[in-house]
């Protein structure tokens, strides 16, 4: 067992920080009906915990943040809350990549993106090019991101390379399946946070949360600070990780 800290009466693993941490962010809506706003107020404001967070990772040491933006089943709501939606990630990408260079940010966006109007997809081609040797810390945001699209397209991208005989059908394992999704050669998230209170993943990254580490917390996202990131960097470093071993072969 690693050394133990105090952090307000919680036993941590000292130094347990995530590399990759994946965020379902949830309660918009909420948020803003139980103000009396519209939904849209919402989603403005979780724009500002989406900046707190990015800080507090960097600030913490996590490498890898993933942020569920939009999810493949998100067109079913009402066109002008889709439309709103759209509206924020493109204005959030233009004014946003002058502090990821001065941040050391690289910018990636998961998800099948051809569906977007044509101005968006060259504006988050053109942030990921611009960003693409940042170092610090990889911020992937999922935007029309689906668990079960990403398995699906990497199942067809291997089939692809079958077919033009680049690749034998005996090398297909999990590492060249893990290669072909959406993450690459990221490493899978060791912490998934959901806000909201829903205690379901809705689609998210199924191939990759096989052994990740589940923390649900009633938070609503637009009120998602840095204290309510702490308590699930704590929940985190209080868990054992066994990956399939007893707790007596992990010594604790
Ligand atoms: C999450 O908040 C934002 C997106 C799905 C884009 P919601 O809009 O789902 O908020 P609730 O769950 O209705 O409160
Ligand atoms: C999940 O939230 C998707 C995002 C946060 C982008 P939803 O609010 O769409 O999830 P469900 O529909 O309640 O499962
Ligand atoms: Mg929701």
């Amino acid at each position: 067992m690693a050394d133990e800290a105090d952090t307000g009466g919680i036993a941590t693993q000292a130094g347990a920080i995530p590399s990759h941490v994946a965020i379902i962010m949830d309660g918009n809506g909420r948020w803003a009906e139980a103000r009396g706003q519209a939904r849209h107020a919402g989603h403005r404001a979780g724009v500002n915990s989406v900046r707190s967070t990015i800080e507090e990772c960097i600030r913490h040491g996590v490498k890898v943040l993933t942020l569920f933006a939009f999810s493949s089943e998100n067109w079913r709501r009402p066109k002008g809350e889709v439309s709103l939606l759209m509206e924020l990630f493109l204005t959030a990408l233009q004014r946003e990549v002058k502090r990821m260079q001065s941040n050391d940010i690289q910018l990636r966006v998961i998800g099948d993106i051809s569906a977007f109007p044509d101005k968006l997809q060259q504006r988050i081609r053109a942030s990921e090019d611009a960003t693409r040797d940042n170092q610090r810390l990889v911020l992937q945001i999922a935007a029309n991101y689906g668990g079960r699209w990403d398995i699906t397209q990497a199942a067809r991208r291997l089939a692809g390379a079958v077919r033009n005989g680049e690749l034998d059908p005996d090398d297909i394992d999990e590492e060249a399946f893990a290669r072909a999704t959406a993450l690459g050669d990221l490493p899978d998230p060791d912490l998934f946070i959901r806000t909201g209170g829903e205690l379901r993943i809705s689609n998210f990254l199924l191939w990759h949360c096989a052994y990740t580490e589940l923390y649900f917390t009633p938070v609503l996202w637009p009120d998602f600070d840095a204290e309510a990131f702490a308590a699930a960097l704590a929940a985190f470093a209080s868990r054992q990780r066994r990956f399939g071993q007893t707790g007596a072969q992990l010594g604790g």
